[in-house]
């Protein structure tokens, strides 16, 4: 199976997520300014929010993408919101890209926010999400 990795981070909370997924699947992570140069099955695409916003740059990358993806598998962090799926999955779908049903969310650290978010149970978490998606 065809897997990549890309993520987005300002502070490194979402690296922290596609890192430990990556350890999983022995898939190496990239940031989203590394756009997709071969088809994929899978593509675990990482992000936040910006007040209230994904990154520019996640818009860009998605909107460029140019091979073939069977799946785009949302996680994400952040402090306040639910997760950035709706958000993505309208990006995702503009591109006539599938968006699968399952994402991973956990809190992320802002501030004085959930400091130590994510943590080792969150990483562990998002392990086993990892997981069951490939063994989907
Ligand atoms: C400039 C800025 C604006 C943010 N705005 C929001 C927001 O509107 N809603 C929210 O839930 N979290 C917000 N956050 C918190 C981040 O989503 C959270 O810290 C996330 O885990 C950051 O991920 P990253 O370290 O991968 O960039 C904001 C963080 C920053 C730095």
């Amino acid at each position: 199976m065809r897997i990549a990795i890309r993520y987005y981070t300002k502070s490194g909370n979402t690296e922290k997520l596609a890192n430990a997924i990556s350890e999983v699947i022995g898939v190496e992570a990239k940031r989203v300014s590394e756009p997709l140069t071969d088809d994929v099955d899978i593509l675990f695409l990482g992000s936040s929010v910006y007040a209230a916003g994904v990154s520019s740059d996640v818009k860009k990358f998605i909107k460029e993408i140019n091979v073939n993806v069977g799946q785009v598998v949302n996680f994400s962090s952040a402090a306040l919101i639910e997760s950035t799926y709706s958000q993505v999955k309208k990006l995702v779908e503009a591109k006539k890209l599938v968006m699968s049903s399952e994402e991973f969310h956990c809190r992320g650290s802002f501030h004085m926010l959930h400091r130590n978010k994510p943590d080792e149970s969150d990483l562990e978490n998002i392990k086993l999400f990892a997981k069951k998606i490939i063994n989907e």
